[in-house]
């Protein structure tokens, strides 16, 4: 399968200039990025003045002032020394971005502080079921995440990889969710719910003739900080997910499935549900999880309505992914893992 998401940048025939907004839109570290030596002076220092510095998105949704503050430092230095190098005349570099850097640094925190919360904006091309016009066009995600690992006790106010991989299977395999329910299990900040969300509404753009009500995203999570972020990250009006009318935000702790009095309020809410698919991601990340999450989708699988579980996992302990796999591959044939 084809990565449509790489570590937060989207891949593909990208010249130098356009890797450079994905990776400074995504928060990628300055020392992971490709300076594109390639182009000349003024290619670059028009893109990183138009495109990155006054692009209006970006300004609205802004990365992390520490973060921009690495980033701008270092194109800096790039372009002074390509300036210096080469044979253009007019070759300085734009008042604003030193105006940027200056800014920023005069509100700099100690590097001992935790990174902020910031906006983060990954760039993603629908594939050709979904009616890409333009090869070259893409689409935005934006949420505001947490920069650390765990925050508050929680690991879901970030995006996490396996996001990445369960969204680019869900791009290129649309027709799984274009006309289900989809239940979404440990939400966490709103990755897969918007990507779950904009597929649907393309499907329905395109097939105007054969409009029907869109169906159901139902996100769901443990923790109320996580599901409050991740509403409001649907909710961004930069977010397609933003017009869809039918996405609901409900607390389903796996742990429930456990107990008589929690199985039941867990069926009540499947069969008014009626799902169709069941989608996780990087949901398995403790092994005491694992009894809890499987009860939790062998209930959900009881349902005539559930045609599909798609999980996909980054294996932090083979032994846990191992226990999961077995307990859940005894449940079904219609699940798949990754
Ligand atoms: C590693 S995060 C993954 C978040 C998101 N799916 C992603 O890939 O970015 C795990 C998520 O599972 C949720 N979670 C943990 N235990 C849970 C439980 N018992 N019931 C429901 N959700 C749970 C956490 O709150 C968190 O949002």
């Amino acid at each position: 399968m084809s990565m449509i998401f790489t570590n937060g940048v989207c891949y593909g025939n990208d010249n130098g200039l356009l890797a450079l907004l994905k990776g400074y839109s995504a928060l990628i570290p300055p020392l992971h990025l490709k300076f594109p030596v390639q182009c000349s002076f003024t290619e670059v220092h028009t893109f990183l003045l138009h495109q990155v510095l006054l692009d209006q998105h970006l300004e609205q949704y802004p990365p992390s002032g520490r973060y921009q503050h690495s980033f701008w430092k270092w194109a800096i230095e790039h372009l002074e020394r390509m300036d210096k190098d080469s044979d253009e005349e007019d070759g300085e570099i734009d008042t604003r971005i030193y105006d940027r850097y200056l800014f920023l640094m005069s509100g700099s925190i100690g590097p001992g502080a935790p990174p902020p919360d910031s906006y983060m904006t990954y760039y993603w091309k629908p594939s050709s079921s979904l009616g890409s016009a333009n090869r070259n066009s893409h689409e935005t995600i934006t949420l505001l995440e947490s920069r650390t690992t765990i925050e508050s006790g929680t690991t879901g106010l970030r995006t996490w990889y396996a996001s990445f991989v369960l969204a680019s299977y869900l791009i290129v395999n649309a027709d799984i969710i274009r006309d289900q329910t989809v239940l979404e299990l440990g939400c966490g900040s709103g990755f897969l719910g918007i990507i779950v969300a904009t597929i649907q509404q393309k499907f329905n753009e395109r097939h105007q003739s054969r409009r029907q009500p869109l169906p159901a995203v139902l996100l769901t999570d443990v923790n109320a900080a996580v599901l409050s972020r991740c509403r409001d990250n649907i909710q961004l009006r930069c977010n397609q997910s933003s017009n869809h009318p039918n996405i609901t935000f409900s607390t389903l702790d796996w742990f429930d499935a456990l107990s008589l009095p929690g199985e039941n309020v867990m069926k009540a809410f499947l069969s008014k549900a009626n799902v169709g698919v069941v989608i996780g991601a990087d949901v398995v990340f403790d092994p005491i999880l694992v009894p809890p999450l499987v009860a939790t989708l062998r209930l959900a699988l009881s349902f005539e309505s559930t045609r599909m579980v798609v999980v996909a996992l980054t294996v932090r302990n083979e032994q846990t992914l191992a226990h999961f796999v077995t307990e859940a591959g005894e449940q079904s044939s219609t699940f798949v893992v990754w």
